[in-house]
């Protein structure tokens, strides 16, 4: 018999169908989101769940589910899940890297300039019919070529982020948990390794692009904005909760920064109101991995690690290796 799966949230028909020829699924195209005690319900008698990073997978939900042996995940950020827990229950668990790199980055490099550029804010004032003339000092922005980018997380995405800021003639200063070696800084746009402050001061726009986990929790908040110039921008495509929100809002209202560009929110996807109520900020709701291709390739590679996993061999993207060999 088939080993029985749930796929937590809509997905592209094929990847059902890929998933249909190795299991029993139960899908969810209607697209409702599970409460955990929904999700418990639902994953009874279940070895294997195909899931986004907006259901979360912790001790007290992963002890209640005796019969499941992976937790599959589209999306390369995985803090809605336990490893650890994972790991004691002995449930494997995968994520999606690499596929997404380069539109993830493109995306940041969209909210980079449209941020620096005023383009959302001068195009809402355009639609509501304000442009009756041209003016000197119109939507006076930053300058990206020349400036200096700072990138707090210098993986994967934060490479091809800083790769891309060549063609701008930009430095790159950079921050990260451990130091690249110099062969990656040199592909990095000559990156230099600086400490946090130091980016917070003299990079003309900061990029963050870390994990989120408790050690990153609110990596900018008010004493970090305070740092940065009066002219800077603040992109933010990681995670909510790296950013102090609260405090962006005092700092983007009270232009101790210039803008800030987010792609996501504390407790998205409801996020502060004030946001919409300030307009040097561009706000997308979550999309930087948002390609057809690359959505597609995150669904596949997911699928891929389920089908690996409950076949019996080792998932190309396993979270907890200490799971493997299995025993
Ligand atoms: C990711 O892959 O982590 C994206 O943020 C989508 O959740």
């Amino acid at each position: 018999m088939k080993p029985a799966i749930l796929v937590t949230r809509a997905v592209f028909p094929e990847i059902l169908q890929l998933l249909s020829q190795h299991f029993q699924v139960e899908s969810n195209q209607e697209d409702v989101i599970f409460s955990p005690p929904e999700l418990v319900t639902k994953l009874q008698g279940k070895q294997g769940v195909f899931t986004t990073a907006s259901a979360r997978f912790n001790a007290e939900l992963l002890q209640q589910l005796p019969d499941l042996k992976m937790i599959a995940q589209m999306a390369v950020g995985y803090d809605n899940i336990d490893v650890a827990a994972c790991s004691a229950h002995r449930v494997m668990a995968s994520n999606t890297p690499d596929v997404l790199n380069e539109t993830t980055a493109d995306f940041g490099w969209a909210l980079l300039m449209a941020t620096a550029r005023r383009i959302t804010e001068a195009e809402h004032w355009l639609r509501a019919g304000q442009w009756k003339k041209w003016s000197y000092n119109g939507f006076l922005g930053a300058d990206l070529h020349g400036s200096t980018l700072g990138v707090i997380g210098m993986g994967r995405i934060g490479q091809a982020i800083a790769r891309r800021s060549m063609g701008f003639d930009m430095k790159v200063v950079y921050h990260n948990r451990s130091r690249l070696d110099p062969e990656q800084e040199a592909r990095a746009n000559k990156a230099r390794y600086v400490s946090k402050d130091e980016l917070l001061r003299t990079a003309d726009h900061v990029v963050l692009v870390l994990p989120y986990s408790a050690a990153s929790h609110h990596t900018i908040g008010a004493d970090e904005l305070a740092m940065m110039k009066p002219t800077a921008t603040l992109v933010n495509l990681a995670r909510g909760g790296i950013v102090d929100d609260v405090a962006l809002i005092a700092a983007l209202r009270a232009k101790t920064i210039a803008a800030a560009g987010l792609d996501v929110f504390e407790n998205e996807p409801k996020f502060h109101p004030d946001f919409l109520s300030l307009e040097n900020v561009v706000l997308t709701p979550h999309i930087a991995s948002a390609s057809e291709a690359t959505r597609r390739a995150m669904a596949g590679c997911a699928a891929a690690n389920l089908i690996a996993a409950l076949g019996g061999e080792r998932p190309p993207n396993l979270l907890n290796p200490e799971l493997w060999p299995k025993s």
